[in-house]
């Protein structure tokens, strides 16, 4: 998923601030209505994108680019950061094209082997590169979170959202980045297992129905048959010990 903001914050006379924010959700996956976002089935990587999230903006450059994409991944860690890595350069295109000059850009990155190199190309863009790593992001998974300030367009680049991104020959092509672990220790730690107070607290099923009335609306057949899988009873007999191996 890929969030595009426009802060149109000239509308001064307009109190209610939330009301000069356009939000733009782009995901190929259908999302589900989220309140005041302007919701985009499509590909980050395909041209068109571009100018359909213009078009909602009414042309006006974005504030903010929020990238949270990544591919399905396949357990090759080295395969898997390539395409991560190759998202991030198309979301990166995209956000040349559409990030006004001051911008802000934050994108889920893997730190793999490479991943100076993108720092290198990120740093040719923005003033300020910083890894991130939230509480809420597993301490055993690469996965971490650039955040890029200040975006400014290198003289000699002119973005072009018909052709891939066209990498920076950068004479140093490696670049180590500040790394900041954020999160307090108030809240939950992803790494932790919880004992839970079970005199007051109920199990449930491993699989939920959604809150989503719009989501349970669409999905009730597929949802009924997870929930109720024609083997639902034979793992119910296995549990109490009732099942017969022939
Ligand atoms: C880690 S999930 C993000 C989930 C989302 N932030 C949420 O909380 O539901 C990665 C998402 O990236 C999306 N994605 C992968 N490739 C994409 C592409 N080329 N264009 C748009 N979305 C893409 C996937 O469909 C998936 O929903």
């Amino acid at each position: 998923m890929i969030y595009v903001l426009l802060l149109d914050l000239g509308h001064k006379d307009n109190n209610d601030s939330s009301e000069n924010i356009t939000i733009v959700a782009v995901d190929l996956q259908p999302m589900m209505p989220i309140k005041g976002v302007k919701i985009l089935q499509a590909d980050i990587t395909h041209p068109n994108t571009l100018s359909r999230i213009l078009e909602i903006f009414g042309n006006k450059h974005a504030d903010l680019v929020i990238c949270d994409g990544a591919p399905d991944v396949t357990g090759l860690h080295d395969f898997d950061e390539y395409i991560q890595g190759q998202l991030l350069f198309s979301a990166l295109n995209m956000t040349t094209c559409i990030l006004r000059p001051g911008g802000n850009f934050v994108a889920k990155i893997f730190r793999g082997r490479d991943i100076s190199f993108l720092y290198a190309q990120l740093k040719c863009f923005f003033e300020k590169v910083t890894c991130a790593k939230p509480l809420s992001s597993r301490g055993s998974s690469i996965e971490a979170f650039v955040v890029c300030e200040n975006f400014s367009l290198p003289e000699d680049y002119k973005p072009d959202i018909s052709t891939p991104f066209q990498e920076r020959k950068n004479p140093d092509m490696s670049y180590i980045v500040p790394f900041v672990a954020c999160g307090d220790l108030s809240a939950y730690d992803s790494e932790t297992t919880y004992v839970f107070d079970t005199d007051n607290s109920t199990s449930l099923d491993a699989i939920q129905p959604p809150i989503g009335k719009t989501y349970l609306t669409i999905f009730s057949t597929l949802i009924n048959r997870i929930l109720a899988p024609p083997y639902k009873r034979a793992i119910e007999m296995k549990r109490k010990g009732e099942l017969q191996y022939i």
